[in-house]
């Protein structure tokens, strides 16, 4: 332990979720906390790799020596990431990005008025799917929040995202995904290859995804 061993690295990571408004004083979100995002930078700036958060709205303190940018819708989100994707050796998306958001948002509160209230919701962009598709030099990472149907629908979403490995995690199981401190996951590569992780903490699982993206980055080189 102790290791510098991604000096110099450049990681890009996103965490936490996003926000869409509805009006002034209501939004759509989901339960990420942040938590796997903010572990994951955690280690990587103690392995020596100087790290971009991109954060959706999360309670959690910036971790040290990391440089956060705040965002809050995935449009936000999109354009930070886009911003800073030249940058980066690597990119890794733990967001929770909301993949809708209300059609329009309306500049004044919405008033009940005892009827039926309809919210048109339209299609957030993609942000995985638009750095897979402009992929260079990045090793690429997704996440997958599934609660059925895991490795298939993981796989799936390896494909359409053109990345080099996804980290599965079963939202629906106990000890598992969101707001916790620990996580359940599958490590899911291009190349087929699945390896199933027993349940640590987010930190431990951390260093194992940035083991991974280590070996990814010596082969780019
Ligand atoms: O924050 P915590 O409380 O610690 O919880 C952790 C977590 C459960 C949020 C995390 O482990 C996790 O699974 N994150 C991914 C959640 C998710 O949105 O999964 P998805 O299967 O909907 O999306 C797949 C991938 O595409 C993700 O890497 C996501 O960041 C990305 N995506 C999705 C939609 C979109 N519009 N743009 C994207 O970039």
């Amino acid at each position: 332990e102790g290791e510098r061993d991604l000096e110099g690295k450049h990681l890009l990571l996103t965490a936490g979720p996003t926000i869409e408004a509805i009006d002034p004083m209501r939004y759509i979100t989901n339960h990420s906390s942040g938590k796997m995002g903010y572990a994951i930078a955690t280690e990587a700036v103690k392995r020596g790799a100087e790290v971009i958060l991109v954060s959706g709205p999360t309670q959690l303190e910036c971790p040290r020596g990391v440089k956060r940018i705040d965002v809050k819708s995935a449009r936000d989100m999109y354009k930070a990431v886009d911003e800073h994707v030249e940058w980066a050796d690597a990119v890794i998306k733990t967001a929770a990005v909301a993949d809708y958001r209300p059609e329009n948002e309306s500049a004044h509160k919405i008033k009940k008025n005892g009827k039926e209230l309809v919210l048109n919701l339209v299609p957030n962009p993609d942000i995985l799917k638009s750095l897979g598709e402009k992929k260079k030099h990045q090793v690429l990472v997704g996440f997958a929040a599934e609660t059925e149907h895991v490795v298939e629908y993981a796989k799936n979403k390896i494909q359409n995202k053109n990345l080099d490995f996804i980290v599965a995690n079963n939202i629906a199981q106990s000890g598992a995904g969101f707001k916790g401190d620990t996580n359940i996951a599958t490590i899911i590569k291009s190349n087929g290859e699945i390896i199933e992780y027993p349940q640590m903490t987010k930190n431990e699982l951390g260093d194992i995804i940035l083991d991974q993206v280590k070996t990814y980055l010596s082969e780019v080189e």
